[in-house]
């Protein structure tokens, strides 16, 4: 096949679908356990349909400890009793098949949880043994290995080693864990882990799902020698700031993936790998996507993007070549269950790296107006560009970041690996509001939730939104509409000057203008399609989005 073949518009549903985030722990709680399940996610696809979104992504529902929110998983075959069954998993996957939504899977391949079997054999081996050698075991630095092998921090705070007692009793070996120390990294140079994983991609195809999401796509393979390293002080926690970090974006994880993507070839259905990779660069994240590769990767330089005309100008440009030139689709996203909702995120006026959460003591809080406009606003941006696109669930509705949340109720590891400087990442996962006026605004029938919903959210529930002709719920179906009438996802973008405080371009017949600006900015003679924000008159007011059409 030639490239231009491969890059064909529209010629695999995942160049330009629309597919929405399901985080289940926070979807839809069928037990009743305040903890959303799989049962929960099927009884509500019928809502998702309605929305209009071509497929849905799991965040992880397999066997875990929950340490990470299930990103600890301890059986990658099985279902954890907190979200279900296999059979009810089998379930929800055959009735959004038969309502046309595709179903993508969540795999957490660079670190398992301490409780997985494997984990818990090298516990009890012997330094050297090949159970040791499926993880990172070294001996520590110093005198009597009481020092870690390096410097590494964790991105949730902390040393990425931790130190093991042996069989016998004594202090013994370190093991490697970018995340929470229950979340030991796999040794990806070792055969056994990659057969290991072949065969979990095959379980879950042979279930019959469309594709999987790669965590941390860009951390399984470590430099050589393992070499100290620390990040600047104001360095995103998932490196997507920093060049040449010795356990981010090794180029030997491109190996990984060209072996999956022979796997994934032998399914029909052009089943596809989604790759959460944190780049410092778009050309950098371009390589994750070669035709050989996966088939989509976050566009996290987009969704990092501050509310600003010129910087968005340069990004989408900049993915649009970038990607293009390998011929794969940029994969937008805004929001996801690690960063600050983007309802409150594009009106934020301090710092806030990613990861790093906003709580009550955070500055710079953002305005709740201007954040929902904003929001709005770049989501008819987004939509109307050419590519996939990424919805977290809830910013359909608006959703700010839930910032008020008391500390006895947090549960990130970030929050207390840092000691509660960071506040981490629980303000962009609390439970779905669905009816106002029931218990945990219909979340479930017991009221029950993990995370607290806060007071103010009644007017953020679906039911209210439904029925609401300007609400934004009705916003995004009307542009998830559209998109699909026109065929937005695939296709050329032509630039327009709309004056240097806009985004402005042509798609076909459509024209798109999102004013970042302060004052309005008059448009002509055009009929407008959709207005991020209701305005009477041709001057697209600051903080809007307009696509329209000219005679
Ligand atoms: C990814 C996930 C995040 C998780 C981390 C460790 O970044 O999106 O939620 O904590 O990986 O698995």
């Amino acid at each position: 096949m030639t490239l231009e073949q491969i890059a064909a518009p529209g010629s695999e549903w995942w160049r330009s679908a629309v597919i929405y985030q399901i985080y289940p722990r926070s979807f839809a709680d069928a037990s009743g356990d305040g903890i959303g399940d799989l049962p929960g996610i099927t009884s509500r696809l019928g809502s998702l349909k309605e929305l209009g979104v071509d497929a849905i992504w799991l965040s992880p529902f397999m066997t875990s400890p929950q340490r990470d929110a299930g990103y600890d998983v301890a059986d990658y075959r099985d279902v954890d009793p907190l979200f279900g069954t296999l059979a009810d998993f089998d379930e929800m996957l055959a009735q959004a098949h038969a309502r046309g939504i595709r179903v993508i899977v969540d795999l957490v391949p660079n670190h398992s949880s301490d409780q997985h079997a494997w984990f818990q054999q090298a516990l009890k081996a012997a330094p050297g043994s090949p159970e040791r050698a499926r993880y990172i075991f070294r001996d520590g630095k110093g005198e009597n290995g009481e020092l870690p092998p390096n410097n590494w921090e964790s991105v949730f705070g902390g040393g990425q080693w931790t130190r093991v007692t042996e069989a016998d009793g004594t202090p013994g070996q370190w093991y490697l864990h970018i995340f929470d120390p229950t979340q030991p990294d796999f040794d990806w140079t070792n055969e056994e882990v990659r057969e290991e994983f072949r065969s979990i991609l095959r379980f879950w195809l042979d279930r019959g799902v469309d594709g999987f999401r790669v965590d941390v796509a860009h951390g399984m393979i470590k430099k050589d020698g393992l070499p100290d390293y620390v990040p600047p002080a104001d360095a995103d926690s998932m490196g997507g700031g920093e060049d040449d970090v010795p356990y981010w974006g090794q180029p030997g994880v491109h190996d990984i993936y060209r072996d999956w993507h022979k796997v994934m070839a032998e399914y029909d259905g052009d089943r596809a790998l989604c790759g959460e990779a944190w780049l410092p660069t778009l050309k950098k994240t371009s390589l994750w996507v070669r035709p050989d590769e996966m088939h989509q990767t976050f566009n996290f330089p987009y969704l990092m993007t501050p509310w600003d005309a010129a910087q968005l100008r340069a990004v989408i440009r900049e993915s649009l070549d970038e990607f293009g030139g390998v011929g794969a689709p940029s994969t937008w996203v805004l929001s996801n269950h690690d960063v600050v909702r983007h309802a409150s995120r594009l009106a934020l006026t301090a710092d806030n790296p990613q990861g790093e959460g906003i709580g009550p003591k955070s500055p710079g809080k953002p305005d709740a107006v201007i954040g929902l406009a904003r929001g709005r606003a770049a989501t008819t941006l987004m939509l109307s560009l050419p590519g996939s696109a990424y919805l977290y669930q809830g910013e359909e509705l608006g959703l700010p970041e839930a910032m008020e949340i008391p500390d006895e109720f947090r549960q990130d590891p970030t929050w207390f690996r840092t000691n509660g400087e960071r506040y981490g990442r629980d303000g962009c996962r609390v439970p779905l509001p669905w009816t106002a006026d029931a218990p945990a605004y219909g979340f479930n029938d017991t009221g029950a939730s993990w995370l607290p919903q806060p007071d103010e959210w009644a007017r953020f529930a679906r039911d209210v939104e439904e029925g609401d002709a300007g609400s934004t719920l009705n916003l995004y179906k009307l542009l998830i509409g559209l998109r699909r009438e026109h065929a937005l996802g695939s296709g050329s973008l032509v630039w327009e000057d709309g004056g240097d405080d806009t985004v402005a371009f042509r798609r076909g017949d459509i024209h798109v203008v999102a004013n970042l600006g302060t004052e309005p900015v008059e448009l002509g003679d055009v009929t407008f399609l959709v207005q991020s924000e209701a305005f009477t008159g041709t001057a697209l007011p600051p903080n809007t989005a307009a696509w329209f059409t000219k005679d």
